[in-house]
């Protein structure tokens, strides 16, 4: 029996000890205290509470100027791939897009739907091993924005510096890396994450967006869809995800408590240096990744010698869960995001030497017989 077990699935994600205690104290203390937020009205003052609360620290955490709106959407990361051009675009506007992985692939192609669409650079000749050079971008000058996700959870891939791109708009997909470190919201135009990774839990996005962005959205765009109307109702223009709403409230009071978003860098950079020195280390596991573009959220990694299905058995049952890597990539993936504490990373470490010496101690003995 292992002693305790360590998610690291890339999303849905661990959650911090402390929220989770202080979800099941607030649910259990409901019946006596009124509606618990699985049950409460969005318009109820309990709730009103809460998102007031969720939107102050997250302005607080990240630095958001007050010329930035912060909405608590639906429909997922995802949905922004659409709602971005039809809030910032207008008929026949290009935009800007920089693939790196995945994610950013399948932006670029929904935002095709809707605009031109340049691809200004692209990785995937390389495998999406490295981010291609800015110098090599073939960025449009009057490009409506240039988009480009910072973390691409699926390929490890991340930017370790925030693309200069003059006066057009910069719009980051950071679903798997907001929160993970201090940013400069200043530079962004708009800035989008679904918040099942380092926010709370599936069901809510967010999305933060310059006031002079907003307000002119293409024509026949539903409603809801519309950041200048999602703004002007205080993202409650319909039910908003009250309960994932009410979990980005603790997490982000959580990050705040254990020292921010510099404390929570601090942490992810020592952890993620620990298992790629491992991983480098090793002649058993492999990451592709240029070293200068190596995600500290999304740790892909092959297992040579077809060993990958007894990795992930033994693994499991030592409590290492959620490591298999996603279906377009094979291998396994490990996502460290804020949540995952330091003791999650030594047991999958010491799993990885204590796995590799046993197959080649079992290697050998098959080589003498
Ligand atoms: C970088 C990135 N963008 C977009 C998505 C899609 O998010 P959603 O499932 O919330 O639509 C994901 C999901 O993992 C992601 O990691």
């Amino acid at each position: 029996m292992h002693a305790r077990s360590y998610n690291f699935g890339a999303g849905p994600a661990a959650l911090p000890g402390p929220v989770l205690d202080r979800i099941a104290e607030d649910l259990a203390g409901a019946r006596d205290d009124g509606p618990s937020m699985l049950e409460a009205s969005h318009r109820s003052d309990a709730f009103g509470a809460v998102a007031e609360r969720a939107e102050a620290g997250l302005r607080d955490v990240m630095g958001i100027p007050d010329h930035y709106r912060v909405l608590f959407l639906q429909g997922g990361a995802t949905l922004q791939f659409s709602a971005v051009p039809l809030n910032l675009t207008s008929e026949g506007s290009i935009v800007d897009h920089v693939v790196t992985g995945v994610w950013s692939r399948r932006a670029a192609d929904e935002a095709a739907r809707f605009c031109r669409v340049n691809i200004a650079a692209d990785g995937s000749a390389g495998g999406y091993a490295a981010i291609p050079d800015p110098d090599s971008w073939a960025l449009t000058p009057d490009a409506a924005y240039v988009a480009y996700t910072p973390n691409e959870t699926i390929n490890g891939v991340e930017f370790s510096f925030i693309p200069d791109t003059g006066l057009v708009p910069l719009v980051a997909d950071m679903s798997s890396s907001v929160l993970s470190r201090p940013i400069d919201v200043s530079r962004f135009g708009l800035i989008y994450a679904g918040a099942q990774k380092n926010l709370g839990i599936a069901g809510l996005t967010i999305v933060i967006v310059r006031d002079d962005l907003i307000g002119s959205p293409r024509p026949g765009t539903p409603t809801i869809l519309d950041y200048g109307s999602m703004a002007a109702a205080g993202s409650m223009l319909n039910t908003p995800p009250t309960f994932a709403w009410y979990v980005a409230a603790l997490v982000i009071d959580w990050v705040r408590a254990e020292g921010g978003v510099a404390a929570m860098a601090e942490r992810n950079e020592a952890q993620k240096d620990r298992l790629y020195t491992a991983i480098d280390a090793s002649e058993m596991y492999e990451n592709r990744v240029d070293p200068s573009c190596r995600s500290w959220m999304n740790v892909p990694f092959q297992v040579a010698g077809e060993a990958a299905e007894a990795f992930l058995d033994e693994a499991t049952g030592a409590g290492l869960l959620g490591l298999r890597g996603h279906r377009s990539l094979g291998g396994m993936r490990a996502s460290l995001y804020n949540a995952m504490p330091d003791e999650g990373v030594d047991a999958l470490v010491d799993f990885m030497a204590g796995f590799e010496q046993r197959r080649r101690a079992g290697a050998g003995e098959a080589a003498a017989r």
